[in-house]
């Protein structure tokens, strides 16, 4: 089994790497990633000396590298994506490039060199939000965000490709994923690193949004029967069933750390902020899929990873990530006297 993973260096794709060389020990990986801010070599140091596995720096976007690699592979699974709503709403133009010009180059690559699979790991947000129930493969999509619109714009893309050449894609739509590796920007490591500096943690709104909980490991190994046995031309849903809201996760964060509420700010609610995600899995599961770790668990065991693992997280929380963070917060965040300052000048 030859497998190029693009995006392997962020947070699933580098979870993804060490489950499928742990689980399968004839499957050789080639990892393409653009090093992103997100893409991160320390993500993958403990494996980057294994035979089976290479690191290829490069834009899936970009025709001449991912066509030589793919002439050297029999599946492709795409990680590869911009992935932060908030970053999606300061500016779209890189979602676009990537998440819908970058899929397009992977397909069209695909289709010329005959691969055997294309796996494109997606997200419950395309289809919107969902005030009761919850959204099967068959719903409408309805993204909000321009990081849900481009990763929708990539999975029409794929199916078009599936109906007008037959090109074998399966599309997994994973809902919120949590564990080790996870760049500091998303709510669980941001709020879990910035508990450890007992600085404030930034809740948006009234904090009621509930998005479903899904662990790193279970997202891979639902991958993984999705690239075995995944019907092409077929979209699969992949939930945790462990639907929270955030400021439940915030407080179980806090307990965790042994650390105090008064530590939670209420700052300004996200444009377009998603009410709630909720989707019905019973597709995979009769593939044969069940999430093994239980939310307490997982929490436990990822609050744990990220206090123990400073080494990985304090430098990543420099340069780049304090000028988004400064742009994405400063307002909420601000003092009285630093409004009264702003306000007066
Ligand atoms: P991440 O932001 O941690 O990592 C993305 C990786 O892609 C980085 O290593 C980055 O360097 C790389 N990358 C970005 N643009 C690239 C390009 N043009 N060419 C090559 N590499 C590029 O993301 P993640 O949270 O690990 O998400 C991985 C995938 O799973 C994404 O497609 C995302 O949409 C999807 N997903 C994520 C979640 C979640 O909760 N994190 C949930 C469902 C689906
Ligand atoms: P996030 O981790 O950005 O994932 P997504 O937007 O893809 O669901 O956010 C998860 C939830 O946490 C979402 O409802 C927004 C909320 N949130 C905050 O309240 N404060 C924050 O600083 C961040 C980043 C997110």
């Amino acid at each position: 089994m030859r497998i190029l993973v693009t995006g392997g260096a962020g947070f699933i794709g580098s979870n993804f790497v060490r489950y499928m060389l742990d689980k399968h020990a004839h499957c050789r990986i080639i990892n393409l990633d653009k090093l992103t801010y997100a893409g991160n070599p320390d993500n993958l140091r403990d494996i980057e000396n294994d035979p089976r596995y290479r690191f290829v720096k490069g834009d899936i976007a970009d025709v001449s590298i991912v066509g030589s690699l793919m002439a050297n592979v029999d599946i492709v699974v795409n990680f590869a994506a911009e992935t932060h709503v908030d970053r999606s709403i300061h500016e779209p133009g890189g979602f676009i490039q990537t998440d819908v010009v970058g899929i397009y180059v992977i397909l069209e690559e695909a289709r010329k060199h005959k691969t055997r699979k294309i796996v494109l790991v997606s997200t419950d947000e395309v289809y919107g939000s969902i005030e009761k129930g919850s959204f099967t493969e068959q719903d409408r999509l309805s993204p909000s965000s321009p990081y849900s619109a481009s990763k929708a714009g990539g999975e029409l893309l794929a199916l078009a490709y599936y109906r007008t050449f037959g090109l074998p894609v399966c599309i997994t739509r994973g809902s919120n994923t949590y564990g080790p590796y996870q760049y500091p920007e998303k709510v669980i490591p941001l709020f879990v690193t910035n508990a450890l500096d007992d600085i404030p943690l930034p809740l948006y709104g009234d904090g009621l949004n509930v998005r479903d909980w899904l662990h790193a490991l279970d997202h891979c190994s639902a991958i993984d029967l999705v690239l075995h046995e995944g019907v092409p031309g077929e979209v699969y849903n992949v939930g945790g069933g462990n639907e929270r809201t955030n400021i439940q996760i915030t407080h179980m964060i806090l307990d965790l750390l042994n650390k105090p509420r008064t530590l939670i700010k209420a700052v300004p609610d996200r444009l377009g902020h998603d009410r709630r995600y909720s989707i019905d899995c019973a597709k995979i599961k009769r593939l044969g899929w069940r999430p093994e770790q239980t939310f307490e668990e997982g929490m436990r065991a990822t609050v744990d990873w990220y206090a123990k693992n400073e080494w990985w997280w304090r430098k990543l929380k420099s340069g780049e990530y304090l000028d988004y963070y400064k742009k994405q917060y400063a307002t909420g965040l601000e003092s009285d006297s630093e409004r009264q300052q702003r306000e007066n000048e």
